[in-house]
């Protein structure tokens, strides 16, 4: 890859990952990190760094001619939850965004996006359990239909204007270093954080919810290699169903028991049950598998192992 990297929303989850894997891997100054803030200091801090308005076209245009950017991440987004209480903002960032960046690869500014959609394409009336890649897609969020939304312009522009954009319909991501903000998935996060700080969670979804989830290290994996894929190997231009594993929040409560013994857990319930009740208990990837040879490697144990030991030695760190 010649050109360098914007990565837009980067100070967020999976953006601040991905710009620390970009640059550990393309050198520091060719990995551009863009966010609404600059709250995160080791995102500032390790390379290139604007503050930008994802909505702003101008601004996106005027970052991405100064530094000569030839691909971009747009990672910026409004989340399932926090989607439902504002849904006209989330409607417009998760669409203006999406519109900016694919205008600039239909001009010819950019050469290439990778953009993320979300198993919150899926609603109540899709099949639940290994949901398929094509199936009946009747989203009930604004965020869901905002990404069913995106992933239909993505085809569009591939097709009509060449555009080479790339997307993965992400499980619920779990990692230690950034949190999640507003989202369904983020007790999957959250568990782990109160496990180690207060031994004790009050869980907002019911026991027996399942979800897929992805531990972040195979999140970026596949998303550098769908990336890297010959674009002759990319069948979809909508978004690639991608899977780890599913699981429940007593499930993720049982096998951190098994590190912490005295771990107790309270299920409360509230507005994101129904959002989690309408989303798939276990994805089919079987495409990203066959186009570009997607495999998962981290299991709920695996997560489990290094959620903890990491969070543990974050905790400790700051009480020196
Ligand atoms: N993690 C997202 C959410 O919970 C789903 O893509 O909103």
């Amino acid at each position: 890859m010649s050109g360098k990297i914007l990565v837009i929303g980067a100070a967020g989850q999976i953006g601040s990952e991905l710009t620390s894997t970009l640059r550990n891997s393309l050198g520091n100054e060719k990995v551009v990190a863009a966010d609404i803030n600059d709250n995160n200091k080791e995102v500032v801090n390790s390379g290139p760094f604007e503050i930008l308005d994802a909505k702003e076209f101008s601004t996106i245009k005027q970052c991405v001619d100064t530094y000569n950017i030839e691909t971009v991440y747009l990672m910026a987004a409004m989340l399932s939850a926090t989607g439902e209480k504002y849904p006209e903002k989330a409607w417009d960032l998760n669409m203006t965004s999406l519109f900016n960046v694919l205008n600039l690869a239909k001009e010819g500014v950019i050469k290439k996006i990778f953009w993320p959609s979300s198993i919150a394409v899926f609603g109540p009336t899709t099949p639940k359990e290994n949901t398929p890649q094509h199936t009946i897609c009747e989203p009930t969020t604004v965020y869901g239909i905002s990404k069913l939304t995106g992933e239909r312009w993505c085809e569009y522009y591939n097709k009509k204007y060449n555009v080479d954009v790339r997307s993965l319909r992400y499980p619920g991501i779990i990692s230690y270093k950034t949190l999640p903000g507003g989202g369904t998935t983020d007790y999957a996060v959250d568990i782990y954080h109160k496990a180690v700080t207060d031994g004790h969670y009050d869980c907002f979804l019911k026991e027996d919810t399942e979800l897929p989830m992805m531990f972040m290290e195979d999140a970026i994996n596949a998303t550098l290699q769908l990336m890297a894929a010959a674009e002759s190997t990319i069948k979809l231009r909508s978004s690639y169903n991608v899977a780890a594993f599913s699981i429940t929040p007593k499930e993720v409560y049982e096998s951190i028991k098994k590190h912490i013994p005295q771990f107790t857990i309270d299920y409360n319930p509230d507005s994101r049950q129904q959002i989690a009740d309408s989303w798939p208990c276990s994805i089919d990837d079987n495409s990203a598998q066959k186009d570009w040879q997607w495999h998962s490697k981290y299991s709920l144990e695996d997560t489990t192992d290094i959620m903890l030991a990491q969070l543990k030695a974050k905790y400790e760190s700051t009480k020196n």
